[in-house]
């Protein structure tokens, strides 16, 4: 394909990291031209004290796509989760935004040119299009913005831009496909950018999604929104859950059958929806199902991605191929 078709990767310390595992890598390299670190390019991982970064777990990653003609996406410069905690402790607007400057400019120009690609800012805003902050909890807050105010989520865009003019700066996040009052909040953002020369490049769509929800309808009236800012549109952490609430105990052919339709036209709404200029590419989260973090967020068995756990290809992965 002309455009980036990724994966996530584990790396560094995790047991799973691909730079662990030949069989990975061969397969990686087989059906993939891009990665994301699943967590090494994180702020907690790439700052975890103030001023010292840590950037050989990540640089061996790289040196691994770049020998083989991978590209890599980078995730994420700012997000309220996977932050270190004396980030999360700034205290002065002045600080917090040189913390947030200096984390920015430092990653970025030691990954360039090798990156040319990021998210920028992770899942800034609520369920209900209102910025996420301290009060409703039970989404989770973010620090950024308590101390900062939304003008947070621009100024880490400019210092990105400041950083390296030769990037793609993506704001990311999770349902926008699905929760319309959270994609229109999405989509203001970046109008207002638009309208005041605030720098932006693409909107993320992560797409956690299940097999029969959202509807076709809806993604695809998404993905053409999104479209419509004239922005590059990523799909950058795709996986399809198939057993909520632990139906089956086993992947059933009739389950991997509706799985593989379902990564199949998803895709194919991808391809129609967005023009060739404006793709950015369609990744998964994660290489085989057992580990997919999807199981640690709900608690049961699933299988979402494309391999199994002996890393033989499942359905889903020919409804990718078939799309493509
Ligand atoms: C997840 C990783 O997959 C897990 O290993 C980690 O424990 C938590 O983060 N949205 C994102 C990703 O942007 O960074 C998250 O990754 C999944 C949800």
């Amino acid at each position: 394909a002309a455009f980036p078709i990724g994966v996530a990767t584990a790396a560094g310390d995790d047991p799973k990291s691909i730079l662990k595992s030949d069989k990975v890598q061969e397969l990686v390299k087989q059906h993939f031209n891009q990665i994301t670190a699943e967590n090494i390019m994180k702020p907690q991982y790439l700052q975890p004290t103030e001023g010292s970064f840590y950037f050989e777990q990540a640089d061996a990653l790289i040196d691994f796509a770049e020998s083989n003609d991978i590209s890599v996406h980078g995730h994420t410069l700012v997000w309220h989760h996977q932050s270190p905690q004396w980030m999360q402790d700034c205290a002065t607007v002045a600080e917090c935004t040189n913390f947030m400057e200096d984390h920015i400019t430092t990653v970025v120009q030691h990954f360039a040119p090798k990156i040319d690609t990021w998210d920028v800012v992770n899942e800034a805003f609520h369920e209900d299009g209102s910025y996420r902050n301290q009060q409703k909890d039970w989404e989770g807050g973010s620090f950024w913005y308590q101390m900062l105010g939304e003008s947070y989520i621009a100024t880490a865009f400019k210092a990105a831009r400041a950083a390296d003019d030769d990037i793609e700066l993506y704001y990311n996040d999770f349902n926008i496909e699905m929760n319309g009052a959270k994609l229109e909040a999405v989509l203001d953002m970046v109008k207002g950018f638009q309208a005041d020369s605030t720098p932006i490049d693409g909107i993320g769509f992560q797409m956690h999604i299940k097999s029969d929800f959202p509807s076709l309808e809806n993604i695809t009236s998404a993905l053409e929104k999104a479209v419509a800012t004239g922005l590059k549109v990523k799909i950058t952490e795709l996986d399809i859950r198939i057993n909520e609430g632990a139906k089956s105990s086993v992947l059933t052919t009739q389950l991997a059958e509706s799985q593989k339709q379902r990564y199949k036209e998803v895709i194919d709404a991808y391809l129609e929806v967005v023009p060739a200029a404006q793709r950015g590419g369609v990744s998964v989260w994660g290489v085989k199902d057992s580990d997919s973090w999807i199981i640690d967020l709900y608690g049961n068995i699933d299988w979402p991605l494309l391999f199994d756990n002996d890393l033989n290809q499942k359905p889903a992965l020919e409804g990718v191929a078939e799309a493509l």
